[in-house]
């Protein structure tokens, strides 16, 4: 589908007498916008359907022309939707190439069809409706990802790894505990795409150009016909306001933020040199020169579309900034930004969705280092607290001195001798060996939100009823 035909109908024909010559071409070049808008041809359709038919019913049209405009706006429909049709760059936008095409079609009754109403409701209306489906769209691969998640926590409840903070070995967690870590964090996302539909659950059509308009419309009939809880109720608001999309942008950067947060553990952990997952041959790629290599393309590919998603938000929040009511035509740049990053976002969970299903978790890698690097210091000290009567602090400095003791002959905590421990704390007893494997230190974390494997089930269990 071409974007400039040698259709010789121009926009400025069809605005009448006032512009004597055919815009200048740098001028069409920059105020064209159907190379991108044409993505919005099914709701800009459906949008017209509703106004001609509310139109009719308001006695403001004739119920014939209403069904001429009807069968021709259909009849359009399917052109398009079959690469039949030929979209016009002289015709500037979707709006008019669909009008204009309904003019050949149908002839005068075309003209009626914008009858109170202006490009303006109507390019917010085509946005809102695109922007809707998307946030639909997002929250059922959102649940997606979600259900992928719960299955790997299920499978590894009990699978012991190390937690880290600052990147440091911290305490032993469970790998299904650590997974349902990112099922919270997609869940907020996904609560914040159904609040943006409720946000966004109003009609603007019918706000005309500004100022709504002196025909006896009815936009709660609209409204309805298009799926709309209410129509927005300032028709100055309604043509100027973005934030519908500037709220699906920064929703999609705080999810983009969690998937790339995830893509760059899902990285560090496929290093040989961690050893803790394997990526499947379908989400890896081979090196041309280096035969022993398996790279994460597809995880380090989402850390990178974020960049892009947040560019878009913050260029679309730029792009609003300094504008004064009502429509000004920087609106128009609203929509690349918003496609750009619905289109990345939806690779982004698509990719980790699979990626997260296909890979090979390494248990036993995974254990062994969840007990390295004195990962149960913290079970020391707590057994003092609790067996030995001592406040935490002396505790902590009990332990740090076994730590040390461990450290300097080359062996882990549990491998120092009671006797080498008694000399650091006379109270301690051979019962404290019972809280220094990995297994006993995940197992007691049993606090509400804990690593304990009974409490991860919990949680699971929590996830599942609203997944
Ligand atoms: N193509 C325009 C856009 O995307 C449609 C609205 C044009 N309105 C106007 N008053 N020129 O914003």
């Amino acid at each position: 589908m071409a974007d400039d035909t040698t259709d010789t109908k121009s926009s400025n024909q069809m605005w009448g007498g006032r512009f004597a010559s055919g815009p200048d071409a740098i001028m069409e070049e920059i105020n064209a916008s159907i190379g991108f808008d044409k993505k919005l041809f099914a709701q800009d359709i459906r949008g017209s359907i509703a106004h001609a038919t509310m139109l009719a019913h308001q006695g403001i049209i004739s119920a014939d022309d209403k069904d001429k405009i009807v069968h021709g706006l259909n009849t359009i429909l399917s052109e398009i939707e079959s690469g039949n049709f030929e979209f016009s760059r002289q015709l500037e936008d979707i709006h008019m190439n669909v009008e204009a095409r309904l003019a050949t079609l149908i002839g005068p009754a075309a003209g009626r069809l914008h009858t109170a109403r202006s490009r303006n409701d109507q390019v917010a209306l085509d946005f809102r409706l695109w922007v809707k489906e998307e946030l639909e769209k997002t929250e059922q691969m959102l649940t997606g990802l979600i259900a992928a998640f719960l299955d790997r926590a299920e499978e590894h409840a009990e699978s012991v790894m190390p937690g880290f903070t600052h990147l440091q070995t911290a305490q032993p967690v469970t790998f299904g505990h650590h997974c349902m870590a990112y099922v919270e964090m997609f869940g907020r996302d996904r609560s914040r795409v159904r609040h943006a539909i409720e946000h966004l659950d109003e009609s603007p059509i019918g706000a005309a150009a500004l100022a709504g308009t002196g025909y006896p419309i009815d936009r709660h009939m609209t409204a309805r016909a298009l799926g709309f809880r209410e129509p927005t109720r300032n028709s100055i608001d309604t043509v100027s306001d973005r934030d519908f999309a500037i709220e699906f942008l920064s929703i999609a950067a705080i999810a983009g933020m969690h998937l790339s947060r995830l893509a760059e553990e899902i990285v560090i952990w496929s290093t040989p040199q961690f050893g803790f997952v394997r990526l499947s041959d379908a989400f890896s790629t081979g090196s041309s020169i280096m035969p022993q290599k398996k790279n994460p393309d597809a995880a380090e590919l989402v850390r990178a579309k974020t960049g892009r998603i947040n560019g878009s938000l913050v260029a679309l929040l730029t792009i609003m900034k300094g504008l004064p009511l009502a429509y000004s035509k920087d609106m128009q740049e609203d929509k690349e930004q918003v496609f750009d990053a619905a289109e990345s976002l939806e690779l982004a969970i698509a990719a980790m969705t699979g990626m997260v299903r296909d890979m090979t978790v390494n248990t036993a890698r995974m254990k062994a280092a969840a007990g390295s690097g004195y990962s149960t210091a913290t079970d020391l000290a707590d057994w003092l607290v609790r067996e030995a009567g001592l406040p935490f602090r002396d505790a902590h400095h009990v332990t740090g001195r076994a730590v040390a003791l461990a450290e300097s002959k080359g062996c882990d905590l549990a491998e120092l001798p009671l006797s080498d421990l008694q000399a650091i704390h006379a109270d301690i007893t051979d019962k404290v060996y019972d809280v220094l494997t990995v297994e006993a230190s995940v197992a007691s974390r049993k606090s509400f939100g804990g690593t304990a494997p009974s409490e991860v089930r919990r949680q699971i269990a929590f996830w599942r009823a609203r997944n």
